[in-house]
């Protein structure tokens, strides 16, 4: 159950947090001017904060945040129009890194970033497990191989139409095309009965890449990983997931051993319009 605190002289009685609740929680209390929970609300709050957030003064204080445990957002210090465009086109899936560890400090920065990313009625359901250094990375590759490799053997049509067959031998020769020597991969997973699960672990791997881009590191999703440890009890168990959960996002993250300097062409965007 969350409570909620109003600072009645700071309180403006303007109804934007009634208007931005997106469960329609919140109502005027018509003496006061000030917002309550409904009857039953406090219970069906999913702590979203919009309520106080969307309030430059912060009179509301909630039992789970507050003004003093918040983060402020200065508009003027986001990127305009064109930073937006070039980011997230400048993106690209880095896959060559530099001999280079990536610390655990990083790697925190990133999931502390990641964390913002949507969730299904605000349930963050995505945990994370990291493998971090070559050695361990390359264990899991070696594991993914082996999958792989006996799903060719029992004749698999995925893995035929796949390619897995060139991963495994060029695997064995000592290219590693799965997990591409990364020093690290970052996976996202949730609980496989929950079913906002595997739509906010994909959000949050695609916030991971980005926040990476931003902070000069580099990622690529590791699909093949991805499938090896929901399909595999070995793979599954060596990144330490329960049988319960699902990986719904593996990334594979370093320094990038080259900057781009194009962005590359993509296929016009597949509209339909209904006016
Ligand atoms: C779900 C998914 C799985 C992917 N798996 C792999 C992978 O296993 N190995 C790899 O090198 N790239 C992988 N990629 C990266 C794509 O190949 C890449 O996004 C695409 O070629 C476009 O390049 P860009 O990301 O630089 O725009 C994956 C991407 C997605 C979205």
């Amino acid at each position: 159950m969350i409570t909620i605190e109003i600072d009645t002289k700071t309180c403006k009685g303007d109804g934007k947090c009634v208007e931005v609740c997106p469960r329609h929680l919140l109502r005027m209390n018509e003496k006061e001017r000030v917002p309550e929970f409904i009857s039953g609300g406090s219970d069906m709050c999913i702590n979203c904060g919009h309520c106080f957030a969307v309030c430059p003064p912060g009179p509301i204080k909630l039992s789970t945040m507050n003004v003093e445990s918040s983060t402020p957002l200065d508009h003027s210090k986001l990127p305009d129009a064109r930073q937006v465009e070039l980011f997230l086109k400048g993106r690209r899936s880095i896959r060559a890194y530099k001999d280079e560890p990536v610390t655990k400090g990083s790697i925190e920065k990133l999931l502390d970033i990641a964390r913002f990313a949507p969730s299904g009625i605000n349930r963050q359901p995505v945990k994370w497990a990291v493998l971090m250094g070559k050695e361990k990375v390359r264990e899991l590759g070696g594991l993914t191989s082996k999958w792989m490799e006996e799903l060719l053997t029992a004749k698999s049509p995925m893995a035929e139409g796949l390619g897995f067959s060139i991963l495994v031998e060029t695997w064995k020769n000592g290219d590693d095309r799965i997990c591409r020597s990364a020093p690290c991969i970052v996976i996202a997973y949730g609980l496989k009965e929950d079913p906002m699960a595997a739509q906010s672990c994909l959000i949050s791997g695609t916030y991971l890449e980005l926040a990476a881009f931003g902070l000069g590191l580099g990622a690529c999703w590791a699909g093949y990983v991805n499938m090896a440890i929901n399909m595999s009890e070995t793979v599954r168990k060596f990144v330490g997931l329960s049988p319960r959960a699902n990986a719904g996002a593996c990334m594979m993250i370093g320094y990038p051993k080259y900057r781009y300097s194009r962005i590359p062409l993509r296929d016009p965007a597949r509209i339909i319009w209904k006016t």
